[in-house]
Formats: C-alpha cells, structure tokens, sequence
C-alpha cells in the first residue's frame, strides 16, 4: 500500500486527483484542507469515510499538526496555495505566509520524514510574457508578471536547487472542466457560463494565447509522474497538451458554434499581459503523458451539465477564488 498525502485536497483540482488516486489499486490518500474558503470542503464531500481516504481538516502552516501525517506518508502532492493572480493580490501576506513559508516548511519536514516523492503543483502563468511565435518549453525564461507566479517560481526554485528531496514540478495549463469543487473564475469556465446563460462575453486581451489543461486530465498528469519516479524526479513537466494553446478571440468563435445568439463586448485595456504558447512535449516523451479532452469538449460538458440545472448560482462566491 503507497500512502499519498494531497494538500488543498477540498480544492478544484484536489478533489478530482484525490478520487483517482483512492481508484488505483494499492493507495491510500491523506487528503489536507483547511476549508477555510468559501468552497469549504466541497471536493471532498462525497468521498469522506471512503475506504483508504483520511481527511484531516488543518492549515498547512501548522506545521506541528503536519508533520506526523508525514510520517504516515510515502509521497506527496501539494496543491495547497492561495490561487491565482486577483486571489493573491487580495493578501499579499497570506499568499506569502502559505504560498512560499509554509510551502518551504513542508519542503524541509518532507526530507526529515523521506518522502520518496514529493510533487509539487505549479502553472505555466510562470512563462509570463513570451514570444508567441515559438512554443515555450521548460527550459524557457520564467517572467513572472504577479505574486501568485513569483511564489510558484520561489518554491519551484528551492526544491529544484537543494536537489537533496527527490521532487517533480508540474507546471499546468490553466485547468476548466467539471469537478467537485467548480470554479468559474478560470477562462473556459467563466466564458461558457456566462455565454450561456447572459448571452454576452465581455472580452478583453483578446489576441493573449494561454494553453489550457481539463482538471481531469491534470490530475492524470500527477498520477502519472507518481507511477514513474525513476524518470520524474529531479524534473518539470508542463501538464497539457500543445495543440491546447488558445486565444480568447478563438474561445468566442468557439462558443458561437455553439451559442449562435453569442455576442462580443471587446474591451481594449491592457490589464492582464499574460501571453505564452507552450509545449508539451516533454511530458509526451519521457512519460508517454496524453490528453484525453480538448477545450470544445470541456465547453460542452459545462454547456451539458449547466443545461441540467448543476450550477444554479455560478456567481456565488463558493464557485471563485
Ligand atoms: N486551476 C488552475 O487553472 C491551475 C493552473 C495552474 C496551477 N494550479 C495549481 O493547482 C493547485 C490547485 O489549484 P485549484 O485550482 O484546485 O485551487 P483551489 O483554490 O480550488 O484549491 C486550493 C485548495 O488549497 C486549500 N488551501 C489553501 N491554503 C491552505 C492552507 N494554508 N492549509 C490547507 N489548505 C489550504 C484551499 O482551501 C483549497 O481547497 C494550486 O497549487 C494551483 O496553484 C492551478
């Protein structure tokens, strides 16, 4: 039995990751959360009392509370963070305290306690600005443009530099798609939404390209470097697909196949100058990694679900960051 301890398990991607880990033979899951956002324990509620599921409701800055459930653990994947860029502006210091600190204290506990593998979540936001004429990869200059990057980029840092904690980094696309605990403040989720039910998008920063990863697809990502250590640690892997690199512009042509009563607000204002094509090429090659989705299937799921009453309120506060 391999013991896999989740952090920010209540989360959007927690909650998809930590039920297909509970579905692989052999595993069990420590599943960490805090709850202490709106969602609660959203991604974790129907899988409470779950045969090889503990969930221990505790904040990772805790570290005298996080320690022996390493001690019960042979790997871990630490999701848990203050997400994205507004959520991280919002508090500054709380984003450092969890983001970097305590991230970093959990790195330390994790090599006294010999986690064999310890995975860490990042994203692609860390290529910032990049020539959109060739696919960025790995290797590529990191231009983090917020805090929320900066923290990734600190932690990705540490881990790969002291060398001395076998570790992967994953650095996702930004995530859409259904899961336990919804998000629709993520761009495939929020325009389909809101496509679907204002009939109306407003859209700024159109010609950005962004790639894009469904969560349960990212969650395969991590099983995957979790059932190849021998080829994972030491490296980083972006988590997608390169054919996934979309623009907002390309994302309304999109949903008025779908919506064709769909109209466009575009709005010129330079706010968020993310724009980054990148490749996935790597985790292809050395883990045989591929997509199962693509954007206009992941639009149709929300489209499907939401046309049978699933998100009743998608504005309320539970469903953002
Ligand atoms: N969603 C995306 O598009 C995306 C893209 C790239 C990377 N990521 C990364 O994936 C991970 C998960 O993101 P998500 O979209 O599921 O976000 P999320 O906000 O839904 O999940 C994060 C979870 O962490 C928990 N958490 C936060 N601080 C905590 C603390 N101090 N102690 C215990 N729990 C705490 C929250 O309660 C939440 O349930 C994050 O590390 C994020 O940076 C997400």
């Amino acid at each position: 039995m391999r013991t896999i301890l989740v952090t920010g398990a209540a989360g959007y991607v927690g909650g998809a990751l930590t039920r297909r880990l509970l579905d692989q033979p052999e595993t069990s899951v420590i599943g960490v959360d805090f709850c202490a956002m709106d969602h609660g324990a959203e991604g974790v509620r129907e899988i409470i009392g779950r045969p090889g599921f503990t969930f221990v409701r505790e904040d990772i800055r805790n570290t005298d509370a996080i320690e022996p459930l390493l001690e019960r653990a042979d790997a871990v994947v630490h999701l848990a963070a203050i997400v994205g860029d507004p959520a991280c502006r919002r508090d500054p210091d709380e984003t450092v305290s969890i983001n970097i600190d305590a991230t970093g204290r959990l790195i330390d506990a994790s090599k006294r306690h010999g986690i064999e593998h310890f995975v860490f979540v990042s994203t692609c936001s860390n290529y910032g600005v990049s020539d959109t004429s060739t696919l960025v990869t790995e290797d590529g200059d990191l231009n983090p443009v917020s805090l929320y990057a900066e923290s990734k980029v600190a932690v990705e840092k540490r881990l790969l530099e002291n060398g001395d904690l076998p570790a992967t980094v994953c650095r996702f696309a930004t995530v859409y798609g259904v899961a336990p605990r919804m998000r629709f403040d993520l761009t495939v989720n929020q325009f389909t939404i809101e496509a679907l039910r204002d009939g109306v998008l407003e859209i700024y920063g159109e010609q950005f390209w962004r790639p894009y990863v469904h969560v349960e697809d990212a969650a395969r990502g991590v099983q995957l470097v979790l059932a190849k250590p021998d080829v994972a640690v030491g490296r980083v892997y972006n988590v997608g697909d390169s054919e996934e690199n979309y623009t907002k512009g390309m994302m309304y042509e999109l949903l008025k196949e779908r919506l064709p009563d769909l109209e466009a607000k575009w709005v010129s204002i330079d706010e968020d100058p993310r724009s980054y094509k990148v490749s996935f090429q790597r985790i292809a090659d050395e883990l045989g990694y591929e997509t199962t989705w693509d954007v206009p299937r992941g639009m149709d799921q929300i489209i499907e679900y939401a046309r049978l009453g699933a998100f009743p309120e998608p504005k309320a506060p539970r469903f953002r960051n």
